[in-house]
């Protein structure tokens, strides 16, 4: 792998200009080239970012010679099928959440990557926000004892619009998988997998979760209570208990810059942690120090991981009565 990291960009919408901005604030990346199903959209995105090359579709972005790494920003419908599609033409993929709509996709990506001796990883960039890293030392440390309850919500309020990729069914839509996926990776990081999981849904016209809520039971006899909706503005903050202390990650807690300790006889102590950029420049780096050293996957985002979130998910939804079967993309 070459010293500077050459980026491509698959699906131009929201999430795409985020990060490409956070590109141009990275070290060792270029923004190498743009893909969108619209030639003069991939232009324009294009000329805003500096980019090199631009494509009016995706394919010739996963086949061109001069990208190392592609990062996939379309609705979660077409993750795995354009992870597929980068990994076959020997590319590295940072695929935003979640990695496939179910954990059938995620589980054939990543035995794809690991086949191909690939990177791959999903774009959980929580993760990877400073904040986070605090709260996990902290945990690590004893801080607040040992975890017994965690609760942490996910809501804003979304106009109804069955075409959007919010509610459409065929697109992935439902509050679960968009950001019902944060409070529950959360979890999932501090507490590992539970051992009994009850959750409940409020289906919207379009046959997904308008809300969802959810709680995991685990072994150590802790308790999760997590949710998630498109129809409320709700926090969004999150607070993890200990016997000894809690942690409180502040609105929007999924890339917080603040938290605050308590701990038992002890005043609150409040602590700013920015992150840099839009936040994601953290998961580049990330990308960038895995690539540069020859790994397939993040030791902080292992693909056992992404693994045990996507078949965590699909218990939920199993729970809630919902499921998803695969979609191509040139089936639009
Ligand atoms: N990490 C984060 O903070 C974060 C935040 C928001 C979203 N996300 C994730 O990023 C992904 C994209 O979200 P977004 O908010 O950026 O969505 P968006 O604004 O709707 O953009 C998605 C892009 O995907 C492409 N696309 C391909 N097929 C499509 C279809 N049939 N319908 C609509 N768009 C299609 C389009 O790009 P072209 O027209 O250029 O082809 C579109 O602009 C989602 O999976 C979401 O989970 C992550």
């Amino acid at each position: 792998m070459q010293n500077n990291i050459r980026w491509g960009i698959i699906g131009l919408g929201k999430i795409a200009h985020k990060f490409a901005a956070d590109l141009l604030h990275s070290e060792g990346v270029t923004l190498q080239g743009v893909a969108s199903r619209n030639a003069e959209k991939a232009a324009d995105f294009a000329a805003g970012y500096h980019v090199k090359s631009h494509y009016g579709d995706y394919r010739a972005l996963a086949q061109a010679p001069d990208i190392d790494v592609v990062y996939i920003a379309t609705p979660h419908a077409f993750h795995f099928e354009l992870t597929k599609m980068c990994l076959e033409n020997e590319k590295a993929v940072l695929c935003e959440k979640p990695l496939g709509i179910n954990g059938r996709e995620a589980e054939a990506s990543i035995d794809l990557a690991r086949s191909k001796n690939l990177f791959l990883m999903e774009g959980l960039w929580t993760r990877f926000i400073p904040a986070t890293e605090t709260v996990l030392d902290l945990i690590q440390s004893g801080a607040i004892g040992d975890l017994i309850f965690i609760r942490a919500d996910f809501g804003f309020k979304s106009a109804f619009d069955p075409e959007s990729r919010l509610f459409n069914k065929t697109l992935g839509g439902g509050s679960l998988l968009d950001i019902g996926i944060y409070p529950i990776f959360l979890s999932l990081l501090t507490l590992g997998y539970p051992k009994n999981i009850k959750a409940t849904a409020r289906m919207t016209k379009t046959a997904v979760d308008g809300s969802c809520a959810v709680l995991f039971d685990y072994a150590n006899s802790a308790v999760a209570v997590l949710d998630s909706t498109f129809e409320a503005d709700t926090p969004t903050e999150a607070y993890i208990h200990g016997t000894r202390g809690s942690i409180k990650m502040h609105k929007q807690f999924h890339h917080t810059e603040k938290i605050t300790l308590l701990r038992d006889g002890m005043g609150p102590e409040v602590r700013d942690i920015p992150h840099l950029g839009n936040g994601y420049v953290h998961e580049i780096d990330e990308v960038t120090t895995c690539l540069k050293n020859g790994r397939i996957e993040s030791e902080k985002l292992p693909h056992r991981l992404s693994s045990e979130l996507s078949r965590l998910m699909d218990d939920v939804k199993k729970e809630i009565g919902l499921s998803y079967s695969s979609r191509m993309v040139n089936e639009r």
